[in-house]
């Protein structure tokens, strides 16, 4: 069978997750795997419709599509999001209708749910039979049972798709909206305290309804609120990949193009920051991805701690929950506030109108300075990995994440917790003694909240 391989890495055929395919396609010698560089080539397709077509013409081809690609802020990166926007913008959904597809992706595991099940959506969308998704850690291929493991997967892919196996749809089509939101004048202004107010837009055409979001609510703060186009930013062109940020922060663009001092001067400096941007696929557009990715070259660390944020979303976003959580994860890993997200869903004008006006004034209400909430899971996971991706195998290569953590505390390893360590070696012993068990398990409850009940009642 042939097998077409979208490479969804910048890095081309110095991809990590290229390597598995590799390793595929020598074990599996009676099937073709032809690989097609995506991501590396996105402007020659973008431009170039012979090239394009090269590739839509291979998907023709195949027995089925492997999706292969890095986690990029926890999707897929834009250079590979522009190419699914390419298919759908050119009409070219006939290609992929009805084959057999699986999606593969190396990360740290920070996210990759959220990019597999994005992919899955997308293979839906255009009427592929998805058979799953696998998600390695970057390096799992040296190991032996992971060898064998990923095999496993391949093997059955290839089962699945040569006796043509029934697959079911996932997510259903996303139900379109031809709402055109029209705000009214803002009733009064909100006293923007001096404080920074970012508004940043995609500027994608046409201008919908995120656009007049974006515009609505910065009326509200007048001349206080600084609207910014991501079109009208110098951005040269994608994150490569290339890990040179991690030693000092110095992206490979750095001199380049305006991205960098963009990000430190506008973002940075901002109290507040407000995202506006329609849905694009099951994602916002790919300028909104260019924007998240090239933002890497602070790393593992936050730049956004203590500040408001709010998202303004034109489109279906009820009905993308992966969507959702991307967004929220964001807020979370960022150690910001996010104060709202606010959507065309409701295809009422009027009521778009108040959630704008009461976002505005949360946004810079005293109650709300400093405030982040407490993180969930998508927030302590997620620091969680980083703490030991980077005290682990990434510090060499990520040395300015080493030193910010090592600063702000975030080397919080259980083991450096001696007090609890030694009241585990007790109660672990004492609790072999029967009698001790049963007084033990008599008073677990009691004793799990007295602590509390004494902060609780006396502080
Ligand atoms: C801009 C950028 C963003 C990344 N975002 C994530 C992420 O959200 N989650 C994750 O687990 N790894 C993330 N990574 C790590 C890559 O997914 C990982 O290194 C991958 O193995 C690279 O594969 P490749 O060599 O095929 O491009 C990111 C790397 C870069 C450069």
């Amino acid at each position: 069978m042939k097998i077409v391989v979208l490479n969804g890495s910048p890095k081309g055929e110095q991809s990590v997750t290229l390597q598995y395919v590799r390793y595929a396609a020598r074990k599996f010698p009676d099937h073709q795997f032809e690989i097609l560089p995506i991501a590396q080539t996105i402007r020659k397709l973008e431009k170039d419709e012979k090239a394009l077509a090269l590739v839509i013409d291979a998907v023709k081809a195949a027995d089925a599509v492997l999706w292969s690609f890095p986690l990029y802020f926890l999707v897929v990166c834009s250079q590979y999001k522009r190419f699914i926007e390419l298919v759908f913008e050119r009409n070219l959904q006939d290609a992929f209708a009805g084959k057999y597809a699986a999606s593969l992706s190396t990360s740290i595991h920070f996210f990759d749910h959220t990019a597999h099940n994005y992919i899955h959506a997308v293979c839906d969308d255009l009427g592929m039979n998805y058979l799953g998704a696998y998600s390695a850690a970057m390096y799992d291929l040296m190991k032996k049972p992971e060898r064998a493991r990923w095999l496993g997967f391949v093997g059955r892919f290839l089962d699945g798709v040569s006796r043509r196996v029934p697959t079911a749809r996932v997510y259903p089509p996303l139900v379109p909206s031809a709402f055109v939101y029209t705000p009214q004048p803002a009733a009064a202004k909100v006293n923007a305290m001096g404080k920074k107010i970012l508004i940043l837009k995609d500027g994608q055409a046409p201008l919908g309804n995120a656009d007049a979001m974006a515009t609505a609510l910065a009326a509200h703060f007048g001349a206080a609120a600084e609207v910014v186009n991501l079109m009208d930013v110098d951005i040269k062109g994608g994150c490569l990949g290339c890990c040179r940020c991690g030693l000092d922060n110095i992206c490979q663009y750095s001199g380049k193009d305006g991205y960098i001092d963009f990000y430190n001067e506008k973002v940075k400096k901002a109290d507040v920051v407000v995202f506006a941007g329609a849905i694009h696929d099951r994602y916002l557009s790919s300028r909104w991805k260019l924007y998240f990715d090239r933002s890497f070259f602070n790393t593992h660390v936050p730049t956004l701690s203590g500040k408001q944020i709010a998202f303004l979303i034109s489109g279906p976003l009820g009905q993308i929950a992966n969507l959702r959580q991307i967004l929220e994860a964001y807020g979370e890993f960022q150690e910001c506030n996010p104060a709202g997200i606010v959507t065309d869903e409701s295809e009422n004008a009027a009521q778009i109108d108040a959630l704008l006006a009461d976002l505005a004034s949360s946004l810079v209400r005293p109650e709300a300075e400093g405030y982040a909430p407490p993180m969930t899971f998508l927030g302590v996971g997620g620091r969680r990995i980083f703490r030991d991706e980077v005290w682990g195998m990434l510090r060499f290569v990520f040395q300015s994440d080493h030193r910010y953590y090592k600063k702000h505390g975030l080397y919080d390893f259980p083991q450096k917790n001696y007090k609890a360590r030694r009241m585990n070696a007790l109660m672990m012993l004492l609790t072999k003694i029967p009698p001790v068990r049963k007084k033990f398990l008599k008073i677990l409850t009691e004793q799990m909240v007295k602590p509390l009940k004494h902060v609780a009642e006396n502080r």
